[in-house]
């Protein structure tokens, strides 16, 4: 059942930097809508990395944390959880080595379960309304083509399984430093992302 919340995930090991801040300026958005957002940090829940057992690859109709032989032993279904009820969902990460961060991309890993489920057409799963997820980049470097590509890519499959398309993230460049984001000209544009995303999910 889905919630009446926003959930927003802050994907970077350092606390209190540039992803942090556009997390919380994504949910002053979502406020400025009418609408709540919970914000989770990656970073502070312990997740393991994918075994590459092929448990999952015959679900045989288990659900919930019993898809992975990890199971409850670690916090990826504490992130799953929201990922599958929240009316809105948004990311806010920064790019390291032009891809995400590890921790949550070792996250993303541990979906290779709800591949499988959707495979084999879990209802609970293909049946799960359609919802457009939200993201903000933040990187280090000036300039690059590919900066943001291996990012979006990942993250626009990761989201597939859940029958969430990705809309085109919002890249800021040259942002490095902690306090790096503080633009008024940012900060608009990220509260507007927040506030889109929720009117969108109303
Ligand atoms: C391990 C690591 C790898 C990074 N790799 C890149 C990179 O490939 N390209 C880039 O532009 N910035 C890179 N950066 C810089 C971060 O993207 C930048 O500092 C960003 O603002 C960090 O966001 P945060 O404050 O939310 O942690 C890297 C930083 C770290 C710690």
């Amino acid at each position: 059942m889905m919630t009446s919340r926003a959930v927003i995930y802050a994907c970077s090991h350092r606390r209190g930097g540039n992803s942090d801040r556009a997390a919380q300026w994504l949910a002053a958005g979502v406020r400025e809508a009418g609408g709540q957002a919970d914000i989770l940090y990656v970073r502070d829940h312990e997740v393991r990395p994918c075994l590459a057992c092929g448990y999952c690859d015959e679900p045989g109709g288990r659900r919930g944390r019993d898809l992975c032989v990890l199971g409850p032993g670690d916090a990826a279904w504490d992130l799953f959880e929201p990922l599958l009820t929240a009316r809105a969902v948004l990311f806010a990460s920064p790019i390291y080595f032009y891809h995400l961060p590890s921790m949550f991309k070792t996250w993303i890993d541990r979906s290779q379960q709800f591949w499988a489920a959707r495979a084999e057409g879990a209802p609970w799963l293909t049946e799960l309304p359609r919802r457009t997820a939200r993201a903000v980049f933040l990187a280090g470097r000036p300039r690059g083509d590919k900066l943001f590509e291996g990012a979006t890519v990942t993250l626009k499959y990761f989201l597939h399984n859940f029958a969430m398309p990705l809309d085109e993230p919002l890249a800021f460049r040259g942002v490095d430093e902690p306090d790096d984001l503080t633009g008024r000209t940012e900060r608009e544009a990220i509260t507007g992302l927040g506030r889109h995303a929720w009117e969108e999910a109303s």
